[in-house]
């Protein structure tokens, strides 16, 4: 038995914010956030204090709807994202109750622009051990609520965006479709590379104006360290769930790798010898959306009718922690 994806679906807020709105906030330009990100708009939440539970629920109920499912049909909701609503509970359990749902179990996956393949990897496990036959992944964040919108913070706010996708997940009898191979890795000695210092257990509750000064609840990124690592890992990650099927390069229908920067796709498009057609990219519109970035870029690449059954599908990823992973699937 294997995992297939059932049905897709896809939420982002209706605020397009142009880096010419950006501009407006911070030493900034449309020119130079281009050059280095390729990225032109992102959409950030129109009511400040918009949950991600609640662009989560709203690319959910898409993705039920798509695939002709009542919420009472899922068996495990799966919830990824660096932007929960709360410091706890997990967004999942949020979403699951905006479902109307009362016992269906809830599990918050933290690996950053990761979570998505960390979380179909538990969902393929699930699945192929026979403890659940359909499993909803979430990936949803609202990064606009923690950017630093100043000039001090414009390494990272002009990169991040807000947005949710969900894909349902499900048991094949077909042994050649579906997931194939998924491959995870994780380096903590990066964790201060790109992240938020504060506002957890080892920092302080920010309770004075000090401690505000230190400016630990903003997310850092040393930004060319992140680059540098994205490209050797991502390609390397790839090539190793493409040889654990026995799959070349050139049968590759699609590749989606996370949106973290054009730069970055096109680097890993280079380093794996990939044509233009078989890359899929939309981090123009969105910026990076981290846990939903994979997710809302294949929504958009099943909508443009991009696969085909029988295609072979490759995800990758790299991010904070540092970890990274690859996914194969057989459309
Ligand atoms: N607008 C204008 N100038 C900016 C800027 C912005 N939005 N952000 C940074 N700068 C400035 C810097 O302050 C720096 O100025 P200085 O030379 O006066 O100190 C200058 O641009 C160059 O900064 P640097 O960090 O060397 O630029 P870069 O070419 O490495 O580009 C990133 C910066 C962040 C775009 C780039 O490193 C990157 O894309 N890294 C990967 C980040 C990523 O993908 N993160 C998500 C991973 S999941």
């Amino acid at each position: 038995m294997r995992t297939e994806i059932l049905s897709t679906g896809m939420y982002v807020p209706s605020r397009v914010v142009t880096n010419d709105d950006l501009a407006q906030m911070m030493e900034t330009s449309d020119e130079w956030i281009v050059q280095r990100t390729g990225i032109h708009e992102r959409r950030w939440v129109e009511v400040p204090g918009t949950g991600a539970s609640e662009l989560g629920v709203q690319a959910a109920r898409a993705a039920l709807e798509r695939a002709e499912m009542k919420p009472e049909d899922l068996d495990a909701i799966i919830f990824a994202t660096l932007s929960p609503d709360h410091f706890f509970p997990g967004s999942g359990v949020l979403v699951a109750a905006k479902l109307g749902l009362k016992e269906t179990p809830a599990l918050d996956v933290r690996n950053q622009c990761s979570g998505f393949l960390y979380s179909l990897q538990v969902a393929d496990g699930w699945i192929r051990a026979g403890i659940y036959r359909r499993v909803m992944i979430i990936g949803a964040e609202v990064h606009s609520a923690g950017l630093d919108k100043t000039t001090r913070g414009r390494d990272v706010a002009c990169i991040f965006g807000d947005g949710a996708a969900a894909v349902i997940v499900g048991p094949t009898e077909d042994d050649s479709r579906g997931i194939r191979s998924i491959k995870l890795g994780a380096d903590g000695r990066h964790a201060g590379d790109l992240w938020i210092e504060g506002l957890g257990s080892a920092f302080p509750v920010i309770a004075d104006e000090e401690q505000l000064k230190q400016l630990k609840q903003w997310p850092a990124m040393e930004g060319s360290k992140v680059f540098k690592f994205a490209i050797v890992r991502m390609p390397a990650i790839t090539r190793a769930v493409l040889e654990a099927e026995g799959v070349k390069v050139e049968e590759l229908k699609l590749l989606i790798p996370h949106q973290a920067n054009q730069r970055i796709s096109d680097a890993v498009q280079r380093s794996l010898g990939l044509r233009d057609d078989q890359v899929f990219n939309n981090i123009a519109k969105y910026g990076n959306t981290t846990a939903a970035s994979i997710p809302l870029a294949l929504h958009e690449a099943l909508e443009q009718g991009r696969l085909a059954r029988g295609d072979w599908l490759a995800f990758a990823a790299f991010g904070s922690g540092f970890t990274w992973g690859a996914a194969l699937v057989r459309w």
